[in-house]
């Protein structure tokens, strides 16, 4: 009896798997026809732009046609957080939501969907004194597996691939001590991909964190990685953001952390890549704005352009190494203009991150990138 629920078991895996390699492979399909650098990767990886949903509601047409000829792939930075989409019980807002696939859709690019699970941006009511007086765990674990099947079962053959859970580790890979792992415990993220799995089974399932270059935490998440595989907990790709910068990390790490999780036989998906220009600061602090810390406020000097475009190609020399793990490399945000790295860790700088300036003319990253294939 138990030997042929095994097997049962390990052939509906194995259908699963099958239907995530296709998926995987269908990815490449996005890039055709487009002739912008999304092409020029084809037979490597997705190139993903992340776009702030005000640009598709509120149309920039200048915007919407670069995004839509340079980038095969689309996630949007804040529209699938709670405190948006579910932002009180049974209160569900889809319309925003509705606008990215369809978009993602008509240009015929891979649609993630970010994030399902995460402490940040949840609605004040959702962990209030009172729900919690009223809750037991088990009833938040209900209110949680019955968020994800609602969200990924409406988009269910629309989006490709989820954040499921983010940031679920801190720098030293312990438990980030959230809402969810203090009322619901260690469980609350094997419970969060076993209800994702089922609501869409062709959906790509991702674990998306920062700084997964660093050792530990890397460790961390392969132990997770393991305890999944062993105990049949689904689980697709592993998401490293990769908000990085000039001077850090050490890429040697980067690429470690690539092959280590691809050794675990799970794909990589580089979920929001930019390249922070400005002085450096020490971790974890966040000091008060000065003009010394923000000295590129008018333009960016040519020799610190060079200097991020030389960044950009080490950065893809070794993603495109690895490719047969990398499935997606993801651009957190278009435009300079519109980028968080302007608001953190200090509001109101001015920085360079990314591979489109201001006024949406390309920059030497951008070049750099396309002549590197
Ligand atoms: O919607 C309110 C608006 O009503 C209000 O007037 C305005 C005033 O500050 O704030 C608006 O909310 C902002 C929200 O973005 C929508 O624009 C929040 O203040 C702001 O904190 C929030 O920032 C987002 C940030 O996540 C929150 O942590 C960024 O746009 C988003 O790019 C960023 O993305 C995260 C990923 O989800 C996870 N990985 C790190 C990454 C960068 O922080």
């Amino acid at each position: 009896m138990r030997n042929s629920r095994r097997a049962f078991l390990r052939s509906v895996l194995a259908g699963f798997a099958a239907i995530q390699a296709l998926n995987a492979s269908a990815g490449l399909a996005y890039a055709g026809g487009k002739d912008g650098l999304a092409t020029r990767y084809i037979d490597d990886f997705m190139i993903g732009s992340m776009i702030d949903v005000k640009f598709l509601l509120d149309p920039e047409p200048d915007l919407q046609a670069l995004v839509a000829k340079e980038f095969n792939a689309l996630t949007t930075d804040n529209i699938f957080k709670w405190d948006n989409i579910h932002p009180a019980q049974n209160i569900w807002n889809w319309a925003h939501a509705d606008v990215f696939v369809d978009y993602a859709a008509k240009h015929n690019m891979y649609a993630v969907g970010h994030p399902l699970v995460w402490h940040s941006q949840v609605p004040e009511g959702l962990f209030s004194k009172r729900r919690l007086n009223q809750k037991s765990s088990a009833q938040y674990m209900d209110v949680l597996l019955d968020h994800i099947s609602q969200i990924v079962g409406r988009y269910a053959g629309s989006i490709n691939a989820w954040d499921v859970v983010n940031e679920a580790f801190d720098d030293d890979g312990n438990w980030v001590r959230n809402n969810w792992y203090q009322i619901i415990g260690e469980t609350y993220i094997e419970e969060s991909f076993k209800a994702a799995r089922p609501a869409d089974p062709t959906a790509v399932l991702i674990y998306n964190d920062y700084n997964l270059w660093k050792p530990v935490k890397r460790r961390r998440v392969i132990d997770l990685i393991k305890d999944f595989k062993r105990r049949g907990v689904p689980i697709d790709a592993v998401g490293m953001q990769g908000h990085i910068g000039l001077g850090y990390p050490d890429l040697a790490l980067f690429e470690e952390s690539i092959a280590a999780f691809g050794e675990q036989g799970v794909k990589v998906h580089i979920t929001e890549l930019d390249v922070d220009v400005l002085p450096g600061l020490p971790e974890h602090e966040f000091p008060q704005y000065k003009e010394s810390l923000d000295p590129y406020r008018v333009s960016l000097p040519e020799a610190v352009s060079i200097q991020l475009a030389e960044r950009y190609r080490q950065v893809f020399e070794i993603l495109v190494r690895q490719k047969t793990i990398v499935e997606r490399v993801t651009l957190w945000g278009v435009s300079d203009r519109h980028s968080w790295r302007n608001d953190f860790p200090i509001p109101g700088r001015t920085n360079h991150p990314l591979l489109f300036d201001r006024a949406l003319q390309r920059k030497s990253a951008y070049d750099y990138l396309y002549q590197l294939k």
